[in-house]
């Protein structure tokens, strides 16, 4: 029949085609709609692998692109463990099941990670490293974000930072660095890949040292996407200096570093932060947003189309082969970027005073959580610290602890005299250095019970 139809309008002319005048009329608008619409879905990744047995840590892998890259991980066969903000939330566990039964593929889990939270940030992965033998981990994908619309007050995170920044740049740096012993110690034939995302709104970043957490500048509320192009920035920064301090490190085993950390810009996406951005957070910004879907399905590239980048950077073989620190956009590596990417003392700096900001962050939360405390609540937690010590299951973390264990045990099969104490307790038989200490804080104890009376003597 088409092969009719072309016939004859070979022979007599393209007025025979049924609906010419239709197709005259419309067809090169569709073909012009149609060629922008394959343009802006970017370029398709080619490359495989057998992600059988494998292991990925994936932030912000319950929406968008990062839904879309855990989907293909775990339809691949890898193990995917989604760090979460909070495992409590029913509509995890619903995704969890979902995306077990659309993969295939059980090894789907998620963990309590809240980026907004230094603190949550490092119980996850302290429960990470607590691991003997360390657990096995072939990559790292980062995807969470959080992007604030025009026109919203300044946010912050549970430790006062500015959200944006809080989320995108400190929340996965503080990640990647206490993860680090994990990603060092893994066998020297494994491929461990990590990925940090950025966004072209990284052009509109500063990299303002002496203002890291965005405090004595004002807040751009009519320009929020200066704060979030600087946290993009800044990730990116951090990303080449943590490859480069990776790979000075030295393996035990003297082999050479197996760790690629690389940065992903997908391109735009119609992804629920897009949504939120254009629709400014509000209704009407939403129902604006519908009414001009079409443009943005013409213009914005789906969530699946937004992955190709990552899925390339997951499965070329190019990686290994070279460093890390890339730029990878349109599933290639774009040599194009800012020049503060080739700027080593600044990356160098940045990472230093990001350690020290971070350390001080943590400092004060860990006060303020302490202070909040109540005494039944500290003593249980020394209950649980006591019994941790005294799990032979678990690692010393001193020598002290390690004979407390060890004498434990001799205890426990019968070896006899394992003298057991607790390494925090005072010694039976204190040697000279020890009796010197104990007698020293007698004495600070005496003082300060003679402060306190005379304070209460005054008073009264
Ligand atoms: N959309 C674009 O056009 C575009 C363009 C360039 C780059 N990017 C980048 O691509 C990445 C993904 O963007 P997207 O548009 O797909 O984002 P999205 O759909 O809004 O997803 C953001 C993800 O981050 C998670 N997240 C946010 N705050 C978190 C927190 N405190 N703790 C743990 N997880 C948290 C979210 O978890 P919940 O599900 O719990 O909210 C969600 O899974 C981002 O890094 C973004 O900067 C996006």
């Amino acid at each position: 029949m088409p092969v009719d139809i072309l016939t004859k309008a070979l022979f007599d002319g393209p007025e025979t085609i049924p609906g010419w005048e239709y197709i005259k009329t419309y067809g090169p608008v569709l073909a012009t709609l149609g060629a922008i619409k394959y343009y802006f879905r970017g370029a398709t990744n080619t490359w495989e692998r057998d992600l059988h047995g494998k292991v990925f840590l994936v932030t912000g892998g319950t929406s968008g692109v990062g839904a879309q890259v855990a989907y293909e991980l775990a339809a691949n066969g890898a193990e995917v463990i989604l760090l979460v903000r909070s495992t409590e939330d029913i509509w995890i566990v619903d995704f969890v099941n979902d995306m077990r039964e659309s993969t295939n593929n059980i090894l789907i889990y998620a963990e309590e990670c809240n980026l907004n939270s230094l603190y949550s940030i490092r119980k996850f992965a302290t429960k990470w490293l607590d691991n003997q033998p360390p657990r096995r981990l072939d990559g790292v994908i980062c995807c969470a974000a959080d992007v604030i619309p025009t026109g919203v007050a300044r946010q912050v995170t549970l430790d006062g930072i500015e959200k944006q920044l809080g989320i995108n740049y400190f929340a996965h740096y503080h990640l990647l660095t206490l993860l680090k012993p994990s990603l060092t110690v893994q066998p020297p034939d494994r491929d461990v890949r990590v990925l940090v995302t950025t966004c072209s709104s990284q052009v509109a970043g500063t990299v303002d040292l002496e203002d890291l957490l965005w405090e004595t500048k004002p807040y751009p509320k009519r320009s929020p996407t200066k704060v979030y192009g600087t946290s993009k920035l800044l990730l990116g920064l951090f990303a080449r200096e943590f490859q480069k301090r990776i790979m000075e490190y030295e393996r035990k085993d003297g082999m050479k570093c197996n760790v690629r950390i690389n940065i992903v810009n997908p391109g735009l996406m119609r992804t629920p932060s897009t949504r939120r951005l254009i629709g400014m957070g509000s209704l009407w910004g939403l129902l604006l947003y519908l009414i001009l879907y079409p443009i943005w399905f013409l213009f914005l590239k789906s969530a699946r189309q937004g992955a190709q980048s990552y899925h390339f950077a997951i499965n070329a073989p190019i990686f290994p082969k070279i460093e890390g620190g890339n730029l990878i956009q349109e599933c290639k590596i774009n040599t194009k970027v800012r020049s503060e990417f080739n700027d080593l003392e600044l990356q160098e700096e940045l990472f230093n005073k990001t350690e020290s900001i971070i350390n001080d962050l943590e400092k004060k939360s860990a006060i303020i959580r302490n202070s909040q405390k109540s005494k039944s609540e500290k003593a249980k937690e020394k209950k649980e610290e006591d019994q941790k010590k005294s799990d032979l299951a678990k690692q010393p973390k001193s020598t002290e602890e390690l004979d407390f264990k060890l004498n434990q045990l001799r205890n426990d099969i019968g070896l006899g005299v394992g003298q057991v104490k607790n390494p925090d307790d005072l010694p039976l038989f204190p040697t000279e250095d020890e009796r010197k200490v104990i007698s020293d804080n007698k004495g600070k104890a005496k003082s300060n019970q003679k402060g306190k009376s005379k304070s209460k003597s005054k008073k009264t």
